[in-house]
């Protein structure tokens, strides 16, 4: 009796995970990065949120869930090791479905293993299998139909090291990466940020439609690297929108509760573009 509960439970988790992969979507790796493994392994069972791995999206959730990933639990599963990031520097960030990614596409393909352009509207694309019933990309779902139109993603910071004593207001936008994530690498342009050991950074995305609109918010444990000291951001009081000039926070869109955007179907979507206040690249009116 007892075992066949068990293999019951193994066949269900094994179909939640076929699910999983099916409609796999994107993070960001880093060594930083909370839910190293992808999920919180431990033995608590209280997630608040139905989607349990680091990579899926944050929709319809209530603050306590969707921030920062915290539903998850992955703030219990703490990074293996620290984000270094330089100070006016460029870095490139993973955007895939594993810690040990490879490829030039998130799936692990490389450029030559893709039809050229990589793009739904390319009918070799399509009879390739490669095109989501929301018309996007579908390996893994990415939300884009193309490079051109994937909608971008950017990087957070707060001046804080201790995840539990956060929120939304500590944490400003100091770069974003227009057209991503499409291919797997994503380059950002770092600003000239004060040195500092413990902070605490966060990796966003919000998809421009192929899909249910939703958003994406990865907890990382970060460190800036600064010799020449740099300058600490401002508390940014300012919510994203457009024509916005100053420190933004992040946005926070589609969820049960607390978005600092409110967005009604049929409206463009709040990406982290000029749309919302953003240049491309570092965000240099922070400071
Ligand atoms: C689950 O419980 C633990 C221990 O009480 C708590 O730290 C954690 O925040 C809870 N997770 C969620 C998603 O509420
Ligand atoms: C990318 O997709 C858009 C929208 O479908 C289309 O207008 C554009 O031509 C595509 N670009 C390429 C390179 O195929």
């Amino acid at each position: 009796m007892k075992q066949s509960q068990f293999s019951l439970r193994a066949a269900a988790l094994c179909g939640l995970a076929a699910i999983q992969g099916a409609s796999a979507h994107l993070a960001a790796y880093t060594n930083g990065m909370y839910c190293p493994k992808n999920t919180y392994q431990g033995p608590l069972t209280n997630f608040t949120d139905p989607n349990h791995v680091v990579y899926d999206p944050l929709f319809n959730l209530p603050k306590d869930a969707w921030f920062l990933s915290k539903g998850r639990n992955c703030w219990l599963a703490p990074p293996t090791g620290v984000w270094e990031i330089q100070a006016n520097s460029v870095i490139q960030v993973p955007w895939a479905n594993s810690a040990n990614s490879h490829g030039y596409y998130a799936d692990g393909k490389e450029q030559n293993e893709r039809p050229q352009p990589f793009s739904v509207t390319n009918p070799a694309v399509i009879a390739a299998g490669l095109v989501s019933s929301s018309g996007g990309i579908n390996s893994p779902n990415m939300h884009a139909g193309n490079k051109s139109t994937a909608a971008g993603t950017a990087v957070a910071i707060a001046y804080k090291s201790n995840i539990y004593d956060v929120k939304m207001e500590d944490f400003v936008v100091f770069t974003t990466a227009p057209q991503t994530p499409f291919e797997r690498l994503v380059t950002y342009n770092i600003p000239n940020l004060k040195a500092c050991n413990e902070c605490l950074c966060a990796t966003v995305w919000i998809p421009d439609g192929y899909g249910q609109q939703n958003m994406y918010m990865a907890p990382h444990k970060c460190k800036i690297i600064n010799p020449k000291g740099g300058q600490q951001p401002k508390t940014p009081s300012l919510v994203p929108g457009p024509n916005v000039r100053g420190p933004k926070q992040m946005i926070a869109a589609f969820q049960a509760n607390g978005n600092n955007v409110q967005w009604k179907g049929g409206q463009k979507v709040p990406t982290y573009t000029s749309r919302m206040g953003f240049t491309a690249g570092a965000q240099t009116d922070i400071f």
